[in-house]
């Protein structure tokens, strides 16, 4: 990483104290500043409505950020002292943006007509159109050098929202100085899918509907809802999870090859896999809410005695899904998508399961059915991938094994995997837009899960340290099963009733 050209740039931060800004952008702003990848004449705004003075706050971010500070000490004082500054502003302005604009003109000082600034928004989404509004009734939205605006997910909440949204930041912004964070698209591991795709002939000769029976993209997590449900319960995993993180994946797996490596040819790609997807039926749509249950061998509360969170909440924290990407490449190939929240383990993982011989030649050679061969890309924890395929155990009489030939990325490169904040904001700084969602991406993927948002489905308790409801089995044929990670697998029972 290198530290990019010196012009003075001013990064605000809105909702500076929120749960994002101190786990994720404070620390990884640090980190960058350390390590020299910022510009040299780089200071930090944290703007919420907090009355506060500079000092006031810098005490409260060493406080927030205890963890990075007994990390790097001293450094972390001296940073906090020499960058980072406060304003506080109220949500609904009056003359507050015309405040902030002179607040950030006099931190400028004389370099002011050519500072670069940055907005960041990390604050809950119904706050997004007020900001927007007011930072560019305030002049906000240009500057001598350039401007940018970065919005965190989820942006809008279904169709109509997203168009507006869209709208009210065109008003203001063009398309190339927005920058829709989804942080998946900075993981390294979902980066390095276009280049195990595209860069390596053997896996994209094989990557269509006449190899591959089917896909399977999971996001399972085993925390909770956490102290976020006022964010969550109006949320749930469709619009948290599936619209967002599990579609920019699917789009990844399924894309054609762009024209070129760049921002534009990418993105143009992507927003054609969520435009050939067929309408969802809501039967082939699971929806789930974690009960009691063990995680990590500790008790576990369900979703309703969290904090925040309504008694009688119908709010999925599980989905699942089976979608066709109509197209040419891959008509006929179910995407199944799932996603939870308490599940049995932590595990992203993509698994591409490819069609059997035509011919059975070996069958009575096992007492199993042979399961497809399977390449499993992991996306998270264990990052790596490994291709699944069939030996013959040495001896007579004959039978067969499954055996893998596995990458690990900790192997092969040991250290730390750079973080995805830290990459998605060094992306931003750099200008480049690959990373980033573009407008009629966010559109045409409302466009699909809007109406599901609409039907009222029903929501299957299950038991928390799980693979989510049994009904979930049942979107795929019957005989094959989720590809989960250890030995917890479903029994199929009855079915769960649904959360009513
Ligand atoms: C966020 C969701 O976007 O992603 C959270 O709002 C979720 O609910 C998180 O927990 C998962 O991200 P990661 O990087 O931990 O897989």
């Amino acid at each position: 990483m290198s530290r990019p050209a010196g012009q003075a740039l001013t990064f605000v931060i809105f909702g500076a104290t929120g749960d994002l800004a101190v786990q994720k952008l404070w620390p990884a702003l640090f980190r960058l500043s350390a390590g020299g990848h910022l510009p040299p004449d780089c200071r930090f705004l944290g703007v919420s409505r907090t009355p506060h003075g500079d000092e006031g706050f810098r005490l409260q971010v060493r406080r927030l950020l205890a963890q990075e500070r007994a990390r790097a000490g001293e450094d972390f004082d001296r940073w906090c002292d020499q960058c980072v500054f406060y304003h506080a502003l109220s949500a609904n302005g009056g003359d507050g943006y015309n405040h902030l604009a002179q607040r950030i003109a006099e931190l400028e000082g004389e370099g002011s007509s050519s500072s670069n600034r940055l907005f960041y928004l990390a604050v809950p989404p119904r706050s997004f159109p007020a900001i927007i509004e007011g930072l560019g009734r305030a002049g906000l939205h240009q500057s001598g050098g350039w401007t940018r605006l970065v919005v965190e997910k989820p942006f809008g909440e279904d169709l109509d929202s997203a168009r507006a949204l869209n709208a009210l930041t065109h008003r203001y912004f063009d398309e190339s100085q927005v920058f829709r964070i989804d942080h998946y698209l900075g993981k390294e591991t979902v980066q390095n899918l276009l280049v195990f795709r595209f860069g390596n002939a053997i896996f994209e000769s094989l990557w269509n509907r006449s190899h591959i029976e089917s896909v399977q993209i999971t996001v399972a997590e085993t925390v909770g809802v956490g102290s976020r449900a006022g964010y969550y319960d109006g949320v749930g995993a469709l619009r948290d999870m599936v619209q967002n993180h599990l579609s920019q994946i699917l789009s990844l797996v399924a894309m054609e090859p762009p024209v070129h490596f760049e921002a534009e040819d990418v993105r143009n790609e992507k927003v054609k896999v969520v435009h050939s997807l067929a309408p969802i039926r809501p039967e082939d749509v699971v929806l789930g809410q974690y009960g009691r249950g063990r995680v990590g061998g500790e008790e576990v509360p369900a979703y309703r005695e969290e904090g925040g969170v309504p008694r009688d909440s119908r709010t999925a924290t599980f989905a699942a899904l089976k979608v066709y990407v109509a197209n040419w490449r891959w008509h006929g190939v179910p995407f199944y998508l799932r996603t939870g929240k308490r599940m049995a383990q932590r595990q992203s993982q993509i698994v591409v399961l490819f069609r059997q011989p035509p011919v059975t030649l070996f069958e009575s050679a096992n007492r199993n059915p042979l399961r497809s061969n399977a390449l499993v890309i992991t996306l998270q924890p264990d990052e790596g991938f490994d291709l699944h395929f069939h030996v013959k155990v040495p001896g007579t009489p004959l039978r067969l094994e499954d055996e893998q030939l596995a990458f690990r990325y900790a192997e092969a490169f040991p250290g730390r995997m750079p973080d995805a904040y830290e990459t998605l904001l060094l992306e931003v700084l750099r200008g480049d837009q690959s990373l980033f969602v573009r407008a009629d991406w966010i559109e045409t993927s409302w466009k699909l899960y809007t109406p599901l948002l609409r039907s009222s489905l029903p929501v299957h308790e299950y038991a928390a340290g799980g693979w989510g409801p049994p009904e979930a089995e049942r979107l795929l044929p019957a005989g094959d099963s989720w590809w989960n990670a250890g030995p917890v697998r479903h029994e199929l029972g009855a079915g769960t009733p649904d959360l009513r």
